[in-house]
């Protein structure tokens, strides 16, 4: 019978897209070094890129970009990981697999998914930039980001599948990179960069989250990779410059109110390093019984060889207007207590 189920199991995997087994973990992780593989329940590098978290009851899930290495022509993935510890991931499927919405043409972009639930109506809604060229036979990659939009899924599970609806430009604007924020009152708001307004907007969702309804705030700054958590009073809002692929320094400002005004743009760690050669997804806050830690999520792309990009999550020190990111080193996280310590750091 084991030997049945395993067999079993190595089926499943081999039938994903591109995907190579590694042989499982040997022992749960005890911690997260930044930019080394990191590998999920089944011994793989996990592979969500772009990524979003959502938590509901003591599980977060890990939505991102799948990008494997033999990706089937045409067709775009989104993959989803769940955890209870934020150190070990499971694998749980691929809540998209798809071909070109709306006759988009093969050459299409799909980055960036972010889900929200919505404990309203028990629906699970997916947003993901959504993009192509304007002539769907158009072959030039270049040309691939002109429609500029986002779409939106949905389903009745976390995991999926989700059932694509439609893409759109919120409120009528190009949209590219986008990020997701709840805040503590509930109401849902996608981040969204449009580049013709030489800014980005932080917009709210309908009540049911199936639309974009509400330009909330309007921020003249080339941001890209937008990320936003509400910490002790405080909005703090980063994301990354626009130099697509290549890292940068990525920067932050801060406001009482997500309205605004919002401070001045500052760097989130020495500008020099590029943010460490990630490029920001998400702010990440555990609130545990003793601290809460705000964790910056970050994407190491490897533009060549995505599959292999790696990742760059942090516990921030942030407070009193003022955010930082430390220099990249392994941490462990208490999810419990909200803590975090340093395994291997000389004092
Ligand atoms: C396009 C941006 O230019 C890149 O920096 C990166 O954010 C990708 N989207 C992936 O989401």
């Amino acid at each position: 019978m084991k030997t049945l189920l395993s067999a079993a199991a190595v089926i499943v995997a081999l039938a994903l897209p591109g995907q190579t087994v590694h042989a499982a973990p040997a022992q749960a992780a005890t911690s997260i070094t930044p930019s080394a593989l990191w590998l999920d329940d089944r011994g793989e590098h996990i592979n969500a890129h772009g990524g979003g978290i959502t938590k509901v009851g003591d599980t977060w899930y890990w939505f991102g970009e799948y990008r494997p290495k033999n990706a089937v022509p045409g067709r775009r993935y989104v993959s989803c990981y769940s955890s209870k510890d934020l150190m070990n991931w499971t694998f749980r499927g691929l809540p998209i697999d798809m071909t070109a919405p709306e006759n988009i043409g093969p050459n299409w972009v799909l980055e960036r998914p972010k889900v929200f639930y919505n404990a309203r109506t028990k629906k699970f809604v997916m947003y993901m930039h959504i993009d192509g060229p304007l002539d769907p036979n158009e072959t030039n990659p270049h040309m691939a980001y002109k429609l500029a939009r986002i779409g939106v899924a949905v389903s009745d599970k976390m995991t999926g599948p989700y059932t694509y609806l439609r893409s759109f430009r919120p409120l009528g604007q190009e949209s590219r990179d986008i990020g997701q924020f709840i805040d503590d009152d509930g109401t849902a708001y996608l981040i969204f960069e449009a580049r013709p307004t030489k800014g980005f907007f932080i917009a709210r969702l309908s009540d049911d989250y199936l639309d974009v309804v509400e330009e909330t705030a309007f921020i003249q700054a080339p941001i890209e990779g937008g990320a936003l958590v509400h910490h002790d009073g405080l909005y703090y809002l980063l994301g990354s410059g626009l130099t697509g692929w290549r890292t940068n320094p990525n920067k932050y400002a801060t406001a009482k109110s997500l309205k605004g005004p919002w401070s001045e743009f500052r760097d989130i760690a020495p500008p020099e390093t590029n943010t460490y050669q990630s490029q920001s997804t998400l702010l990440l806050k555990v609130v545990g019984s003793k601290q809460t830690t705000i964790v910056f999520m970050g994407d190491q792309w490897k533009p060549d060889s995505q599959w292999d990009s790696r990742y760059l999550w942090m516990p921030l020190e942030i407070g009193k207007g003022k955010l930082w990111l430390p220099e990249p080193h392994e941490w462990s996280i208490d999810v419990k207590r909200g803590t975090v310590s340093f395994p291997t750091k000389k004092p």
